[in-house]
């Protein structure tokens, strides 16, 4: 079929393997490229197949050579109606690492499920023996919680009053003031339920009582903290109290693990464009901006830049670098005050008439396209693609 991107407000319905297969690719290169990073060799990746989890899982297969399972929740293809792209992502990731002799298998199903954690359990057990190094990439708005059964809802809510702001429709580059109420504690709760830490730890006793655990054994989720410009609708809202529990949750982690000498750690990352990130208010128009004033430095990174820095210089240097709070930072250089009081000049400065000089918005609206395989460069659009890909080594 010929395959056209079909957006509806912040995602886009339709995916395109080619380009996919060409993004994984690209990534791939990337971190063949930067060399051999004395890594991990057996990981599990929870959240594996798009954004930071399909880079960890690239960096560790192509960078050290590891074994890798991948765990996520994507749509299959049907004739005539394309997979999601992380489905497409993971498809080409297997083929890529089979060719280079590196194991690699994959679980699509609800990671805060029992089942999917039991099912992984037991593929480590038989394929691997024991792992050393778990990922945990998941970004969802829902969790089935496993004991209860009870559906929870995150939402993206300041706390501190209503909030008001300018955010730019990206599609369009039309920037308007957006007010969003503010959350109650049911929001935080379900919120922190939803993104906190308790699966992360779920996942970590399963993998423990089950002793497939290495010594010396690494465990690493991923949180967010950003600007001032940001913070009433991120980091001090209700996202925001699900990163605290996050981040909390690695000294249980950390505690629980003593006897293997092992370590949960949280990195912290930099503001990027994923199917995540779109849907946050007020965020993609701190993107745009920040995608500019980064580029225009010779700073900005993606995702498979960030993360095979994460691993080559945090993770597996000889010392790994935290902050004053244990967090591993490759958020550092949007952080850097230069780069933070650019940003926020501009940002009184943006207009719709404004943003496109001002702004990135074309390497926005260019990253969130690419999300889906489309806008890849060296793709041919018009050509008739098979959209019933399989993955080969899908459980
Ligand atoms: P993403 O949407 O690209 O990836 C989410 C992954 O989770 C996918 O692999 C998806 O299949 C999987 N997933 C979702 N629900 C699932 C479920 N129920 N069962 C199994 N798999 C499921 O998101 P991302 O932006 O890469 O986010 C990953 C983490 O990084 C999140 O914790 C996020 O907060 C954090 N982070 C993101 C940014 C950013 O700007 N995007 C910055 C810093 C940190
Ligand atoms: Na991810």
């Amino acid at each position: 079929m010929i395959i056209e991107p079909r957006t509806r407000g912040f995602i886009c319905l339709t995916s395109h393997p080619k380009g996919c297969e060409q993004n994984v690719i690209d990534q791939i290169e990337y971190v063949t490229s930067k060399g051999e990073i004395e890594g991990p060799k057996k990981v599990l990746v929870i959240g594996a197949s798009t954004g930071f989890g399909l880079a960890s899982r690239i960096t560790s297969a192509f960078g050290s050579n590891a074994s890798t399972i991948g765990v996520f929740l994507e749509k299959p293809p049907t004739e005539g109606r394309p997979a999601s792209p992380g489905w497409y992502n993971s498809a080409y990731f297997e083929e890529q690492a089979h060719k280079a002799g590196l194991y690699a298998k994959s679980i699509n199903g609800d990671a805060f499920s029992h089942e999917i954690k039991k099912q992984t359990v037991d593929l480590i057990k038989a394929d691997l023996g024991k792992i050393d190094l778990v990922i945990y990439s998941l970004a969802s708005p829902v969790r089935v919680h496993p004991d209860s059964g009870e559906k929870f809802k995150s939402v993206l809510k300041p706390l501190e009053g209503v909030f008001t702001n300018n955010t730019v429709d990206f599609h369009t580059g039309v920037v308007s003031e957006i007010s969003i109420e503010p959350g109650n504690q049911e929001d935080i709760d379900n919120t922190v339920t939803v993104m906190g830490g308790e699966d992360w730890g779920f996942w970590i006793d399963a993998l423990q009582e089950a002793d497939v655990l290495a010594p010396g054994f690494k465990t690493v989720a991923y949180s967010y903290i950003g600007s001032e410009l940001t913070e009433a609708v991120y980091r001090k809202g209700t996202i925001g109290r699900a990163k605290d529990h996050l981040e909390a949750t690695a000294f249980t982690i950390t505690d629980k693990l003593k006897a293997l000498e092992g370590k949960a750690y949280v990195s912290v990352n930099k503001a990027l464009v994923t199917q995540a990130s779109s849907a946050i208010p007020v965020i993609p128009l701190y993107i745009s901006l920040l995608y500019k004033v980064m580029k225009e430095k010779g700073l900005h990174e993606g995702c498979i830049e960030q993360i095979q820095r994460l691993f080559s210089e945090r993770l597996y240097a000889e010392t790994t670098e935290t902050d004053e709070k244990g967090r591993i930072r490759v958020d550092d250089w949007e952080m850097r005050d230069d780069v933070q009081a650019e940003v926020a000049r501009l940002w009184k400065e943006a207009t719709t008439e404004t943003l496109p000089t001002l702004g990135d918005l074309e390497g926005y609206n260019t990253d969130f396209f690419n999300l889906f395989g489309f806008k890849v460069e060296g793709i041919d659009y018009d050509e008739d693609v098979n959209e019933m890909v399989e993955i080969p080594g899908l459980q």
